[in-house]
């Protein structure tokens, strides 16, 4: 069954109690928490204090896509601040001691563990790491910005990582991320996904549960 992850990132930020309700009784799998460090990505979003308070009024899986350099200096924070998933991105890493690192630090607090890559970063850069991991998030738009369109490039990564996951017997969900709707949506089940995040397609419409819906 796929799992829908409406990003907060579209929501209303001065209303977000009422937004999350919303998605959460419209059914709802995960929360996706996109934070963003004006460096990074070229855009500033929301940071740990802010997931802090949600985590508060939901009972949603909170999936945290840390869009942020040097994550390795922030991930204590999401973790205390009730993260149930934490994705950083492996264009923000330095090197692969660094990374092994990170995956184990957080697994070691028992949070969950995902590695993001870019449109144009291949599967092969985060090879040596999939065994560990619990989730891999595909973005399928440059990361920064909701309401972008979908790439097609993320159609072959999935189907790439969904091979290597039967191959190897591994066991980490297939996420994507950016431009998703009920047509990009059913292409990326057709290629394997599991878990689809969608923005602004949910939270620009009057009927979340319905937009939900349509995605699974
Ligand atoms: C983009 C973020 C996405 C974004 C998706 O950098 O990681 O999660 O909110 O928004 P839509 O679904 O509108 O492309
Ligand atoms: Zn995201």
């Amino acid at each position: 069954m796929i799992k829908v992850a409406p990003s907060l990132l579209s929501a209303n930020f001065a209303c977000l109690k009422d937004d999350i309700e919303k998605i959460e009784n419209g059914k709802a799998d995960w929360l996706h928490y996109d934070v963003m460090d004006g460096h990074f990505v070229p855009n500033i979003s929301f940071g740990y204090s802010i997931l802090k308070d949600v985590s508060k009024v939901t009972n949603l899986f909170l999936d945290v896509h840390l869009m942020i350099s040097e994550p390795q200096k922030y991930v204590d924070e999401f973790i205390k601040s009730g993260a149930n998933l934490i994705v950083f991105h492996i264009e923000a890493m330095e090197n692969k001691e660094d990374t092994l690192a990170l995956i184990h630090h957080i697994k070691e607090n028992n949070v969950q563990v995902g590695i993001s890559i870019k449109p144009n970063t291949p599967v092969d850069a985060i090879q040596d790491y999939l065994s560990l991991l619990d989730v891999v998030l595909v973005m399928s738009v440059e990361p920064g910005f909701g309401g972008q369109s979908f790439k097609e490039i993320a159609l072959a990564k999935i189907k790439d990582l969904d091979t290597r996951r039967k191959e190897n017997n591994d066991r980490y969900l297939i996420e994507v991320d950016g431009g998703i709707n009920e047509t990009t949506g059913k292409k990326c089940k057709d290629a394997g996904v599991d878990v689809l995040v969608a923005g602004s397609y949910i939270f620009n419409s009057d009927d979340y549960a319905q937009r939900i819906a349509s995605l699974k």
